[in-house]
């Protein structure tokens, strides 16, 4: 098969961006020689202040990805590079303390934190490993404004762990941590899919305004797609270790050209996801395997558009228009289908 770049970097003539990864592979040894193609030469960036979501069906390696990029652990090949730093190929020591200026939050909060700490101590994990002189000064007065910052009041929480809280508590427990260290990149991983429907608007709410007010960027990893087209400037969608499209997430449900991205647009209820997309046809059945996955194009095998070309040659990310990139062969530049 070959092999094709794949790419979500931003516009030409941008600054540079926070966040840059290239050509990311990462592959999970299976026994008897196999190997899952988990991840598959996945290129990104992450502009300062931007929030980029990373939406695909489960076992497309989005968290593969989160993890990639936060080196835990390394990719197999591929660079990440932070501010003006690449992680990939620095030395343990060196690679931890760069580390701290990205933070990820995970799907699970709960399981996140240490049960026998309080919150107070759960809080403070981060300045008591990483500070040294000033940066541990002040505990009390930083942990309770981290705590208010993330809408908990110290007073009630402070003393209290893991067990006593609520899964969104626990979730604003750990954007409180990751918020301490001050990092310039936080990393989403489904920070809302193990949270009551009720809990998941207030967390994603305070996601969006904390990113917006401290110009924090932001990779928001998730597989409902009305979650990731209202947090995110854009959307990267991928399937089977590849990214097929990159666009920005205003208007998305009308300027979606690969087959799949319209898929999971199509299987929003009608409501959620406006005029647009109903002509489409339905999901149809699962993910291939990843120890093999198909020729040339991945998603072929689900396509209502394949041909004989797809199976042949690997579609290359292509820009559509600025801001605009699509992995298929069935779309031209200019945006028409074949
Ligand atoms: N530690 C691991 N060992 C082996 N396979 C793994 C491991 N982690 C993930 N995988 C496989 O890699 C693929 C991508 O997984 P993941 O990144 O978790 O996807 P997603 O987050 O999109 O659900 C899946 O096929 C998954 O089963
Ligand atoms: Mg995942």
């Amino acid at each position: 098969m070959t092999s094709t770049r794949t790419t979500a970097t931003g516009e030409r003539g941008a600054p540079p961006p926070a966040l840059h990864a290239q050509d990311l592979v990462v592959e999970y040894p299976a026994g008897r020689g196999r190997k899952v193609h988990a991840v598959s030469g996945v290129s990104l960036d992450v502009a300062a202040g931007e929030t980029l979501g990373i939406l695909g069906e489960s076992g497309c390696g989005k968290s593969t990805v989160g993890r990639a990029l936060i080196q835990l652990p390394p990719p197999d090949s591929g660079t990440v590079r932070l501010g003006g730093v690449t992680l990939t190929g620095l030395a343990p020591g060196e690679l931890r303390r760069a580390r701290a200026r990205m933070q990820i939050i995970m799907q699970d909060p709960v399981s996140a934190l240490n049960p026998r700490r309080r919150v107070k101590d759960l809080v403070w994990e981060g300045p008591s490993i990483w500070g040294s002189g000033d940066a541990t000064r002040d505990k009390d007065t930083r942990t309770d404004d981290a705590l208010r910052d993330v809408g908990l009041d110290p007073a009630t929480v402070r003393e209290r762990r893991p067990h006593e809280l609520s899964g969104g508590q626990c979730q604003r427990v750990c954007i409180a941590r990751a918020l301490l260290l001050d990092p310039e990149v936080l990393i989403c991983d489904e920070p809302v899919s193990s949270l009551d429907v009720s809990v998941q608007a207030q967390i994603l709410n305070l996601l969006e305004t904390t990113t917006r007010r401290r110009g924090l960027s932001m990779v928001f990893i998730a597989h409902d797609v009305s979650v990731v087209k209202n947090i995110s400037d854009r959307v990267m969608v991928m399937y089977l270790g590849k990214v097929c499209e990159v666009l920005p997430s205003d208007g998305m449900q009308h300027e979606a050209l690969h087959p799949y991205t319209r898929l999971l647009l199509a299987s929003l209820p009608q409501a959620r996801r406006g005029p647009g997309t109903a002509g489409d046809p339905a999901p149809p059945a699962e993910l291939p395997s990843p120890l093999s996955p198909p020729s040339g194009c991945r998603f072929r095998t689900r396509c209502p558009l394949a041909t004989d070309l797809c199976s042949q040659q690997e579609p290359p990310l292509r820009d559509i228009r600025p801001g605009h990139r699509v992995a298929c062969h069935h779309v031209e530049p200019k945006g028409n289908h074949a």
